[in-house]
């Protein structure tokens, strides 16, 4: 018997939970479950991270945590627990799959357009972070990561997943032609990866572009990676497509440790009515399973659901509204009823995907801790962000006087968009602006420069953050303003 980590959640977690582990229990699914405290409630005894000690040593143990829904207070300056627990355990691939399923109804399922889409989600860097600053009273800042071996892990897993998918396409979603910087590296990093699997048909898209494209062609996608946020709102998008959040499963992959669970949340509104769709958790269930490596239960279940949900046996929130709606509990055993039987319109669930050989071993060094990149690095210069109300023109004055032999002022942007030395009076200006230093022939500072134009600026401006502009070999490491 594998053991695993169970955590029911809050809201509706318990019930959809109960129901997924009973279908479980009757196809004598080989797992046994130790259920770990997590959730609102573990918050609100006063642990802050919403697990208990007991809870985080259990999961590190096993390897792999199967979760419901959980509530994340409010108010209260708490960390999401979701978020909390894809980082500290790196689970850096968030895999969700959407699939037509017959019985449920969509406009594309009307069309006779079948959807098979993957997302994977880059699942711990870019703001989620959650780095952020008011810089005065009117300006926030949040600062977005993205960083080389973060893209490459997950990027990787992503070709690895496709070329076992046998994926006809796998594109990489990004915004690279505005942040340059950020989704550059990223895409960067999926077109070095890329090479590495020449078989496997790879290509890319900016991200508006193909949220255009998924609602119009979503049979031409297959296998699509993103960054975080991007991903977070693509594959809600998805789950749209193939009928809603109630069929949208999700496993969040790591080297040591897995999460599966459902995208929704806790659905407060439907909570203890035993009416929730368990469907969701059912399919993250049957991914671990998968995972796992035990394919047999996992096609079973996966076959009696497409089959029942064919029936057009359906709970409250969707399918065909003349047909009475089924209750959690009874949905459940609607499905165990259909053990053995198979979907006779849609594709049936093959054993297709190549058990995973777990891998259980504790870190032992941070390996990403180490650059491959040898770059040489020159600090050429200084942003400084501070607070002002007065107009460009004023503070170019004032900043003049600060530069002193090394350092001479290049140019002042306001919410990126240049202000001084050239701009427009149209341009809407905020209390916070950037002001750029250069060093005067290009030669390389020190970080006592920086310090030395830092205290002598703070005369005259409330500084509120700054950032090293540098050289990495040849090529400029950051952005230049709109208009520069
Ligand atoms: P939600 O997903 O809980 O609910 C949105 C709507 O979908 C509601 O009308 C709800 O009744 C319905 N719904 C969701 N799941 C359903 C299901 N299985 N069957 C039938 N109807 C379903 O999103 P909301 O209201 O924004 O969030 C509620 C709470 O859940 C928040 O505290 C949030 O932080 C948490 N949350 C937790 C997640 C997780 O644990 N991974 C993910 C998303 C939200």
């Amino acid at each position: 018997m594998r053991k695993i980590a169970v955590a029911k959640g809050d809201g509706i977690g318990p019930e959809i939970m109960d129901a997924v582990l009973k279908i479980f229990y009757e196809a004598k699914v080989p797992l046994e479950y130790v259920t770990v405290e997590m959730g609102k409630w573990v918050f609100d005894k006063g642990y802050n991270t919403g697990m208990t000690p007991e809870a985080k040593q259990a999961i590190e143990t096993l390897g792999i945590l199967f979760k419901g829904p959980m509530e994340t207070p409010k108010g209260k300056g708490v960390k999401s627990i979701n978020v909390t627990a894809r980082k500290t355990w790196n689970t850096y691939a968030n895999t969700r799959t959407f699939q037509t399923l017959h019985g449920v109804d969509t406009v594309f399922s009307k069309a006779e357009i079948p959807i098979d889409i993957t997302v994977v989600r880059e699942n711990i860097e870019d703001t989620y972070g959650g780095v952020e600053h008011m810089l005065t009273n009117d300006v926030a800042l949040s600062r977005r990561f993205i960083t080389r071996p973060g893209s490459m892990q997950v990027i990787k897993y992503a070709f690895e997943m496709a070329k076992k998918k046998k994926a006809r396409r796998i594109t990489c979603a990004h915004k690279a032609n505005i942040m340059k910087l950020t989704d550059g590296l990223f895409l960067e990093v999926f077109q070095e990866v890329a090479k590495d699997y020449p078989e496997l048909k790879s290509d890319d898209v900016i991200v508006d572009d193909l949220c255009m494209k998924l609602v119009t062609r979503p049979d031409n996608f297959d296998v699509i990676v993103l960054t975080n946020l991007q991903g977070d709102i693509v594959s809600d998008l998805c789950a749209g497509l193939v009928g809603g959040l109630g069929f949208a499963p999700s496993a969040n992959i790591g080297d040591h440790i897995c999460i599966f669970e459902a995208v929704h949340g806790t659905a407060p509104d439907i909570a203890g009515k035993n009416i929730a769709n368990p469907t969701a958790l059912l399919l993250s269930g049957i991914g671990m399973l998968r995972h796992l490596g035990f394919m047999e239960s996992a096609v079973n279940i996966e076959n009696a659901l497409l089959y029942t949900l064919e029936q057009g046996i359906h709970t409250g929130d969707f399918g065909n509204k003349s047909i009475p709606a089924k209750s959690t509990t009874e949905f459940a055993q609607a499905i165990i009823n259909n053990f053995g039987k198979e979907p006779q319109q849609g594709a049936k669930a093959l054993m297709k995907d190549t058990p995973v050989t777990e891998t259980h071993f504790q870190l032992e060094k941070n390996p990403m801790l180490e650059s491959k990149d040898s770059a040489t690095e020159k600090i050429i210069g200084v942003d400084f962000f501070i607070e002002s109300n007065e107009q460009p023109v004023t503070i170019a004055n004032k900043c003049l006087r600060h530069g002193g032999v090394k350092f001479k002022l290049i140019n002042i942007s306001n919410r990126g968009t240049q202000v001084w030395p050239t701009g427009s009076v149209y341009t809407n200006l905020v209390n916070q602006y950037n002001v750029r230093f250069e060093s005067i022939d290009d030669s390389p500072m020190k970080q006592q420069d920086v310090l030395g134009l830092y205290v002598s600026l703070s005369g005259d401006f409330k500084i509120c953050s700054s950032e090293l502009l540098l050289l990495l070999g040849d090529k400029r490491a950051y952005s230049l303003a709109q208009g520069q």
